[in-house]
C-alpha cells in the first residue's frame, strides 16, 4: 500500500506542476494583454487547486498512516528533529505544501471576485506564481538534498 500511495503522490505533482504552469501563464497573458476574464481562466486555476488539493489528501495519507519515515519520527519527534531527513519529510516538505495550498486559494478566491478583469489577472497570476515557486523548493528533486526519482518507475 504504502508503494502504490507514494507513487501515486510521485505522478500526480506533474499534474500539480503541469496545471499550475498552465494557470500562470493564462494570467499574466491575461493581465499584461488586458484581456477578458474567461471561463477558461477560471477552468485553468480549478484544474490546479483540485489536483494540489488531491496531492494533499495522498500525501496526507503517506504523512499519517503509511510513511515509515514520519510515523517512525512521530515515536520520538524531538530526537528525530536532529536527522535532517526526518526533518525534511515530518516538517518542512508538508509545511511548504500547505502554504502552497492556501496561496492557490487565496488566488482562485479572489480571481474568481470582482469585475475588473486586469485585476483579476493579476491576483491569479501573483498567488499562483507564489505557490508554484513555494512547491518547486518543497519538492524533493534527484538534485535535491532528499533526492527521489522524477518518475517511481526510474
Ligand atoms: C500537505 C501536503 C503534502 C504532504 C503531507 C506530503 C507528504 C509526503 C510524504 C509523507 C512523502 C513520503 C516520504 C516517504 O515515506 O518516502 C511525500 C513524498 C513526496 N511528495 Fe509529498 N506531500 C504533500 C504535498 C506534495 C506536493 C504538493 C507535491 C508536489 C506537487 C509533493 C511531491 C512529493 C514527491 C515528489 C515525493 C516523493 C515521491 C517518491 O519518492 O517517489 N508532495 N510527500
Amino acid at each position: 500500500m504504502y508503494t502504490a500511495v507514494l507513487d501515486i503522490h510521485s505522478l500526480i505533482r506533474w499534474l500539480v506542476i503541469l496545471f499550475g504552469l498552465l494557470a500562470i501563464v493564462r494570467a499574466f497573458r491575461g493581465w499584461f494583454g488586458r484581456k477578458e476574464w474567461r471561463p477558461q481562466d477560471d477552468r485553468v486555476g480549478l484544474w490546479f487547486t483540485v489536483s494540489l488539493d488531491t496531492q494533499t489528501l495522498f500525501g496526507m495519507l503517506l504523512y499519517l498512516f503509511f510513511s515509515p519515515i514520519t510515523t517512525s519520527t512521530f515515536q520520538n519527534f524531538g530526537t528525530a528533529m536532529a536527522d535532517s531527513e526526518r526533518r525534511f519529510w515530518a516538517v518542512e516538505h508538508i509545511t511548504m505544501m500547505v502554504l502552497a495550498l492556501v496561496f492557490a486559494h487565496i488566488g482562485r478566491a479572489l480571481s474568481k471576485k470582482g469585475n475588473v478583469p486586469a485585476r483579476r489577472h493579476r491576483q491569479a497570476a501573483f498567488f499562483y506564481l507564489i505557490a508554484i515557486l513555494v512547491i518547486f523548493f518543497g519538492v524533493p528533486w534527484p538534485f535535491s538534498r532528499q533526492a527521489r526519482p522524477l518518475l517511481p518507475f526510474l
